[in-house]
């Protein structure tokens, strides 16, 4: 099994370019599904899960051919609409697989996706909302058997919480339902707007009249189209956090400021300069020690990013003052916790709160992720610990990270993988 060996302490110097969002290409080459023709997709991160979404999507009959980050897909001989078990269970947001087969084949059969490391992963809103739409759903062993004989009806649609992915299950399954679907208190991370661009490039005819509400005008076929995939927002708080514990400075390519308007304060209340006026880009440049002295709640966009909750605490793990952590999204989000206090960390945990005791270092040792930023939380803390670092269950790294390695190597990180 390999490892990730860091020897911390050393500043972070020089250019990154931040790689295309995890959470708008999964479910962009879901809804390729809908158009029964060639879409090509740039700037896609080559990582795991879009390893496993690519071998879904070849499963259900799909060409795939790669061109460097560019991927093109071609749904035109979809043949099936099941998808195994094995391949539902290795990423949990295969269950955007949903909406797309509904809108294209008109009927699936998927498995549950289970839990996750993250705790359980109910998936009540998105049956919810799909049975509104006249979804005939059997539930059955674990198996979802999913029908739309005679099509989806458009209607309205308030959801009960902003769920990303109920959310993108819905947008999918409406697009060619019959009449108008509006969708309120909807989820409004970037990645849902991605999705909704590349469903309009397609001949999809959604509006987005204002915060949190979608109306969807059925259409009958979609076509092809050609798609760039935004920036990754979460890649780049973790390139930030990674400076802000090495007395780093770093000029992060491919940022978009305003995906990332709840964290930029922090990073500069803790005494970051964090220059954004060279378009789509970020410099960053840490003070010798942050200063970490607040409150971060986890909260649905624009708030502060759940996904950005873990390297942001390795960060106020080595910062002077205390921070208090509020996880309002998951239940069981606070995994790296256990392996920070391996490196020295102060952190205590009660219920979805989390405080963290500044202290003056960290110091390295053998460190276990558990799950996908729980894992960058220790690479971060691993690159501000004194001494070696063995970071384990690189799995989880590659399912969301494109090069991490290679990318802080570049900018002076003594980091190997063996
Ligand atoms: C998406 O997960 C992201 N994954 C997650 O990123 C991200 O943390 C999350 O949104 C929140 O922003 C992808 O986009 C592939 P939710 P998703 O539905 O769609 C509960 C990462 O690290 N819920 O917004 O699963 C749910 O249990 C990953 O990149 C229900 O109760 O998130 C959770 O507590 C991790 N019923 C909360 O809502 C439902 O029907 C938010 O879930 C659906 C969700």
């Amino acid at each position: 099994m390999s490892k990730l060996i860091i020897e911390g302490a050393r500043r972070l110097k020089g250019e990154i370019k931040i790689q295309g969002a995890k959470n708008s290409i999964l479910p962009i080459l879901a809804a390729s599904l809908v158009t029964r023709a060639e879409c090509v997709i740039h700037n896609c991160p080559m990582i795991s899960d879009v390893e496993t979404t690519l071998k879904i999507l070849r499963h259900l009959g799909c060409g795939i051919k790669f061109d460097g980050n560019t991927i093109i897909v071609n749904s035109e001989n979809i043949c099936k609409n099941n998808i195994p078990n094995l391949l539902m269970r290795e990423m949990r947001s295969s269950i955007i697989f949903l909406g797309a087969l509904i809108s294209s084949v008109g009927s699936a059969e998927i498995s549950l996706p289970g839990g996750c490391e993250l705790g359980p992963r109910p998936i009540d809103m998105h049956i919810e909302g799909l049975r509104q739409l006249g979804l005939r759903i059997n539930e059955g062993h674990g198996i979802l058997k999913c029908s739309n004989e005679g099509g989806l009806e458009g209607c309205n649609i308030s959801l009960s919480f902003p769920s990303v992915g109920a959310t993108e299950n819905l947008i999918i399954a409406s697009v060619r339902a019959r009449g108008t679907t509006v969708l309120s208190n909807i989820a409004r991370e970037p990645e849902i707007m991605d999705l909704v661009g590349f469903l309009n490039s397609c001949g999809a005819k959604i509006e987005s009249p204002g915060e949190g509400t979608l109306i969807i005008e059925g259409v009958k076929n979609l076509h092809g189209t050609e798609h760039t995939i935004i920036p990754d927002r979460i890649a780049a708080v973790t390139y930030m956090s990674a400076a802000a514990v090495t007395v780093g400075d770093l000029f992060l390519k491919n940022v978009i400021k305003d995906h990332i308007g709840a964290v930029i304060p922090v990073f500069e209340e803790a005494g970051c300069t964090v220059e954004t006026d060279i378009k789509n880009s970020l410099r960053i440049i840490a003070p010798t020690r942050p200063y970490f002295n607040r409150m971060i709640r986890t909260m649905p966009y624009p708030g502060f990013p759940t996904d950005a909750q873990a390297p942001v605490m390795a960060m106020s793990c080595l910062a002077d003052g205390t921070s208090v952590f509020v996880e309002n999204i998951f239940s069981n989000r606070y995994k790296h916790v256990g392996e920070l206090l391996r490196l020295g960390a102060d952190i205590k945990v009660e219920g979805r709160v989390a405080v963290v005791e500044g202290v003056k270092r960290l110091s390295g040792t053998e460190v276990a992720a558990m799950d996908l930023r729980g894992a960058a939380a220790l690479v971060v803390a691993g690159l501000g610990a004194e001494g070696i670092t063995k970071i384990s269950g690189l799995s989880h790294i590659d399912r969301g990270y494109e090069n991490l390695e290679n990318n802080l190597e570049s900018v002076g990180a003594s980091i190997k993988r063996v």
